[in-house]
Parts: C-alpha cells; structure tokens; sequence
C-alpha cells in the first residue's frame, strides 16, 4: 500500500516551519524522554537552519485513563499529518491485567497498522566507554555492530484466529502464526538495501526445521538474496542464534526475522549495550514523507514506572531514536550524523546516567573521572556537545 505525504492543507501546525514531529510521551518516564530528545532535535535544527514544528497526542495508559482507549482515532488522523512520530514508552502495572480489554499495547498496535509500520530497525553499537557496562566481557564484544530488522505487521501478533475458549476438557487457547510471501520479500528487501551500506552481510533467522511459516521465509529470502550477490546471505535458526549473540555477536552485521523472533531476539542483543537506555529504534513503511520514510522513532526500553518523572531515565535511547528520524524521515543526514556525534562526545566527557554507571555512587564515579548525572543533565551536555 503506497500513501502519499499528507496534503499540506492537513498541516496546519506546520507554519513556517520545515518539518512537522507529533510526539508520544506515552507514560511512565516517557514524557521524560520525549522533552529530552525535543530539545536535541530543537538544538539540532538550529545549527543546520531548519525549523520543527511539534504536536503531541495521548498513548497508552494514559489515553485509558484520560478516553477509555489506548489511542483515539482523532490522534490517529494528527498523526497521519506528520513527517514522523517519537514516541516515549506506553504501560505500566496500573494497565497490566491481562485480562483487560483495553490494554496500553493496543495503541502500538494501532500505530502499527495504520501506518503500515512493517520494518522495525533495531541497531546496536557499543560506546567504547560503556564496555564495561556490558555483562558481557569486554573481548567477547569486540566488532559488535549489528543491525536488527524484525519484521512488524504480521506473525503471530497479528494472525487469526487468536484466543481463549472453554472446551469439554478444558481451557484451550490458540494463535496463529501467518506469512504471506510479500510480506517477506519487503522486509527481506529492507535488510539486504541496509546489509549494502554496511558489512554486506544478512543473517536470516528462523524455525525451518519445525514451522512451514519459516521454510517459506528461508525460499523467500534465498529469491531476494540471488538479487544480491555482493551481500552474504547465511540462516540460522532461532535457538542457535540466541546463543550465538550472547557469546559471539560481533559475527553478525543486519539479522532479519519475523515479529516475535525479532522481538525476543532484539532485547536480547540490546542487552549487549550496557544500558537498555541506551538503544534506539524506527518503525518504517513505505509511506514517504517531503523528504524520507515515515517513521515512528522511540526508544528499546520501557515506560519504568518507577523513576518516571523524576529526572533519572537515561535519555540517551530516544536522543538516538530521533537521529534515526532526523536521516530516514526528515532527510537530514548531516543533522544526525552530529547528534550522535553529540552523544559519544557527552559520554567520553563522563556524563553517566544512573544506569550506566553500575554501583558507583557520586564520590566513587568521581574518582573514576564520571559524572552521576540525571536526564536533564544528560541532556544538556548532549546540547553542549553538539552545539560546541
Ligand atoms: C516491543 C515491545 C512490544 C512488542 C510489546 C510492548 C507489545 O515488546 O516493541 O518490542 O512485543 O512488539
Ligand atoms: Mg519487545
């Protein structure tokens, strides 16, 4: 399905500027996040001479509280208005009741679907400076550079049909894991375009020695690969991957799978990093806006009820979600070279959010030649860095 960019006449928020955002606090430290990473992107925009205009709507817990819903159609249609969307984090205990009908996710699964969200990168690089963060040893991490493209609008999430029921015998659930070989020749496409401008290397991951579902996307990625030859192409099945990353991730450059294979395995790999906080990670389509792809742009961590709002997440993982947004949705890649260049320059200075910075309390981080340092904090040496 192919969507032009909204007609400007939607865009009213717009003004005289050059890109509409609309953000997404969502809940817990996601209104956090989300400011941290609008006054980047601001500071970014001013040095490269362009201007952003922002919206913001409601997702996730918050809309259940506020609506009823997790996402009203109304914010829906704003957000179809933008170039791209950042979105902080959505849920927490208050929304967990499984049995619930209304349930914070439904909003990204909304997202999701409307926007045709089928490609979700996942890029995880180490800061030299964090090695030691990692719980993996330092040795082991040596190359890790990889990319994930997990596949995000079909499987299992969205396959029918899907539920509980009462039998004779008993309770019996069922869902139902569906691919269509379009569906995976697209995302297959995105991962080996990325493997071009990278290592030229696709692992592809998945289950052909149990699920039909996955011997089709093994044929299906194996006709992609033959329009690739400059790029590797190996598969692997799911198990052996797992293990593989948490021994020896530096062997892999873009691994594509399917949605629930992606999302397990994508936590797992951000673990490499240190921090969850400190990963980033876009929700791509084929809608294309002014200048790129419509993206949603938020961070690999959760909403962590527990330090919301009180100026501890590591902001780090959104600032480097809206870079992703700044080269693929709004066209600038010069602007996001910088914030990211802006963000190693703030850690090698010793600015450590809390969870980077392991056991170390003030004094201790001092004598390491660290700053403890809280979201703000953090963010402003970002700015600093970039605007130096
Ligand atoms: C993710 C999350 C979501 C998913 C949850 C919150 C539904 O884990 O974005 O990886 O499984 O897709
Ligand atoms: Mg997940």
């Amino acid at each position: 399905m192919k969507t032009s960019a909204a007609p400007l006449a939607d865009r009213a928020a717009l003004g005289d500027a050059d890109h509409l955002i609309v953000t997404i606090p969502g809940d817990g430290v996601g209104p956090d996040v989300v400011a941290a990473t609008r006054r980047v992107l601001d500071a970014a925009a001013a040095k490269f001479g362009f201007r952003l205009a922002w919206r913001e709507i409601e997702a996730g817990g918050c809309a259940i509280d506020a609506h009823g819903v997790a996402i009203r159609d109304a914010d829906l249609d704003l957000a179809a208005t933008a170039d791209a969307l950042l979105l902080g984090a959505v849920g927490g205990p208050k929304w967990d009741n499984p049995n619930a009908s209304v349930r914070p996710e439904q909003a990204l699964f909304a997202l999701r679907t409307r926007f045709n969200l089928f490609a979700n990168l996942r890029p995880v690089t180490i800061l030299p400076e964090l090695v030691e963060s990692s719980p993996l040893k330092a040795e082991r991490l040596e190359g890790v550079d990889m990319l994930v493209v997990r596949e995000l609008t079909g499987g299992l999430y969205f396959g029918k049909p899907s539920g509980e029921e009462v039998t004779p015998t008993g309770r019996r659930a069922v869902d139902t894991l569906p691919y269509h070989e379009d569906e995976i020749r697209r995302i297959a496409v995105v991962a080996f375009e990325l493997a071009r401008k990278r290592r030229k290397r696709v692992a592809s991951v998945d289950k052909a020695n149990v699920l039909a579902t996955s011997r089709l996307w093994r044929k299906v990625v194996t006709e992609v690969g033959a329009e690739y030859p400059d790029v590797a192409l190996e598969h692997r099945l799911v198990d052996s991957t797992a293990m593989l990353l948490a021994t020896w991730p530096g062997t892999f450059d873009v691994i594509v799978t399917e949605n629930l294979f992606g999302d397990i395995l994508s936590d797992e790999a951000a673990v490499l990093a240190g921090s969850l906080g400190m990963l980033p990670s876009a929700s791509l389509g084929e809608r294309r806006t002014a200048s790129g792809t419509f993206g949603l742009y938020e961070p690999i961590h959760g909403s962590a009820p527990d330090i919301a709002g009180k100026n501890i997440a590591n902001p780090i993982g959104t600032i480097l979600s809206g870079a992703m947004m700044l080269r693929e949705s709004l066209g600038r890649p010069e602007a996001a070279a910088a914030v990211e260049a802006a963000v190693a320059t703030a850690v090698r200075s010793g600015a450590r959010t809390a969870d980077l910075a392991g056991k170390l309390d003030a004094a201790g981080a001092r004598a390491a030649g660290l700053r403890l340092v809280g979201t703000r904090e953090a963010t402003d040496a970002i700015v600093e860095a970039l605007l130096a």
